[in-house]
């Protein structure tokens, strides 16, 4: 068992507090003489994709007592997208030192993870991993699909694509108004392939949630007894472990990586992978990713690769069944949570008839990986392209830079009728990245400027050092490193310069002249907020992130 509380030199007095205590808060005296489970509450008016999380509370502590444990729920800080200034990125390694210290102060045996929300999951990994006390992932779950005009909607893709068609004139103030209440219709997550759903799949592919729970809809009685099944799970788990250093090994991320690849997954969950992967002392090869890229297949037919949503993919088989598609893909050996590797949870998936939404390697969704990784004078340390969610006629060209130097920049002249730019331009935004923002935000899904999408422009290569949310589509090429805040050559780009973009030969280069790029470095200049006094939080934030192809953790954690 694990005791780490305070000692107060004497160890007989020190459990004599501790039993004073325990008591304080109506506990039996023998309350600690069983494994102690700690049970993370993300529970925040501010975050609908966490609503469940009192009922998931509930049936957590039922499992873990059925199974003879204490469980003793804690809160931590709760990240929602929509409602976190700047941006959530910010505050993810908050949320990560604050689960991981909040771990190792109290004294559990083992943890239970609940998330959800995009940056909620990697948060509690990066925690978790640091803390090194056997946990096990519970998903808070995605959300049912939304209904308009006998269409089935949700969020955010379709956010995305109705509000594009709401700027074009083509949908009105009271219809997009309408729609603002179906787009997100219950608790739980969004339920297409964004940020979130991509954890909830990883997770799975990490091993360190139970399987075939990380899709399950956060409305229905199947998580509830998820969240029943991680209790007892959790129990087993103190007894013995697996800790997180055990589960999480070079093997486990790699099958982590194919099935990011083959879900078609957010551009974010390889940050993610990459900051969890350097606290468990490992480091996500950019390369290797791309060459899985290359092998594996999207599988998964979901927004905004595909056409459907987290729901169907659950009932199709989830991620059990995907991964018993992969095959030898993956590394089978790999271990999970409880106890069977990924092999045996593979060959027991369940098999659906008729179902369309898990492709086989003869019919996938598409004949490659989801992402590709693009280097080139223009990024030396590597850049990412959802190459599935583009327009495949943009994928080689060649075009001239439209600049805008930050997000205010770009959202001040986007709109402007008389800026220079042209459908076959390439629309560039710089100062977008994890300190340039700062926080990284989900700016890299530039829009398409009103002139352009009212006469019909529905994709443009945009180029960016900034994020795109996982629920986004078009030829967007993101996370360009390093970033142009710290002196990154896409800050030397200007307007009218050529940029090449070439996907297949994983290229992306500026075609300006070296003395010309030397001539401007020297100009350069870091932006203003850089060299600002800051203090607390933003202060440790703006002076140890590091790059997105290290993922944004902090240089000391
Ligand atoms: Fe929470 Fe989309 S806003 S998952
Ligand atoms: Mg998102």
């Amino acid at each position: 068992m694990r005791r780490n509380l305070a000692t107060y030199g004497d160890p007989g007095f020190s459990l004599f507090l501790r039993k004073a205590f325990i008591k304080a808060a109506g506990f039996s005296d023998d309350a600690l003489d069983r494994p102690i489970i700690g049970i993370t509450n993300t529970f925040s008016d501010f975050n609908p994709c966490h609503g469940n999380v009192p009922r998931l509370i509930e049936a957590v502590k039922r499992g873990v007592m059925l199974a003879g444990g204490l469980p003793m729920e804690f809160p931590t800080i709760s990240i929602h997208e929509s409602f976190a200034n700047p941006t959530s990125m910010f505050l993810r390694n908050l949320m990560a030192i604050d689960t991981e210290e909040m771990i190792r102060a109290q004294p559990v045996d083992s943890v239970v993870l609940i998330g959800g929300c995009d940056k909620t999951v990697p948060a509690q990994l990066m925690g978790a991993v640091s803390a090194d006390v056997p946990a096990i992932q519970l998903i808070t779950g995605p959300m049912l699909v939304g209904h308009h005009k006998g269409e089935v909607l949700g969020a955010c893709t379709d956010c995305r694509r109705l509000w594009g068609q709401h700027r074009a004139g083509q949908i009105d103030e009271a219809e997009i108004e309408v729609l603002s209440g179906r787009l997100a219709p219950t608790q739980g997550t969004c339920m297409v392939m964004g940020t979130a759903s991509t954890m909830g799949c990883l997770v799975e592919a990490l091993g360190i949630a139970l399987p075939g729970t990380g899709t399950i809809p956060a409305t229905h009685a199947d998580r509830i007894r998820a969240a029943e099944a991680s209790g007892r799970e959790a129990v087993r788990l103190a007894k013995g472990g697996p800790k997180p250093s055990e589960l999480l090994t070079e093997a486990a991320f790699r099958n982590a990586l194919t099935v990011l690849q083959a879900i078609g997954g957010s551009t974010n969950g390889l940050v993610h992978l990459a900051a969890i992967a350097r606290r468990a002392g490992l480091s996500i090869d950019l390369e290797e990713f791309d060459a899985i890229g290359r092998k594996v297949p999207v599988l998964i037919d979901l927004k905004p690769s595909g056409d459907h949503y987290m729901e169907h993919f659950h009932w199709a088989g989830g991620v059990p069944k995907l991964m018993k598609e992969l095959g030898e893909h993956l590394d089978r050996s790999a271990a999970t949570i409880d106890g069977r590797t990924i092999g045996e949870i593979a060959d027991a998936a369940e098999e659906v008839p008729n179902q369309s939404i898990i492709r086989t390697a003869q019919s996938p969704v598409k004949p490659t990986g989801g992402m590709a990784v693009l280097r080139g004078n223009l990024a030396p340390g590597g850049a990412v392209i959802k190459h599935s969610a583009a327009s495949s006629a943009l994928l080689t060209h060649t075009g001239r830079a439209v600049v805008f130097t930050s997000v205010e920049d770009m959202v001040r002249r986007m709109d402007d009728p008389g800026l220079d730019v042209k459908a076959d331009d390439v629309l560039v935004l710089t100062n977008a990245g994890p300190r340039g923002a700062p926080g990284m935000p989900e700016a890299g899904y530039i829009p398409i400027p009103k002139k352009l999408a009212q006469a019909g422009v529905k994709d443009m290569v945009r180029i960016s050092d900034a994020r795109m949310s996982g629920t986004a589509f078009g030829t967007i090429v993101l996370h360009i490193t390093p970033e142009s805040a710290v002196g990154g050559p896409l800050g030397l780009v200007r307007d009218g310069d050529l940029i090449r973009l070439d996907v297949p030969a994983r290229t992306i280069a500026l075609l300006v002249d070296e003395v010309e790029l030397a001539r401007r470095k020297a100009e350069w200049h870091p932006p203003a907020h850089l060299s600002e006094a800051s203090r607390g939080y933003r202060h440790l934030y703006l002076t140890t992130v590091l790059q997105a192809d290290e993922g944004c953790d902090f240089d000391f954690c």
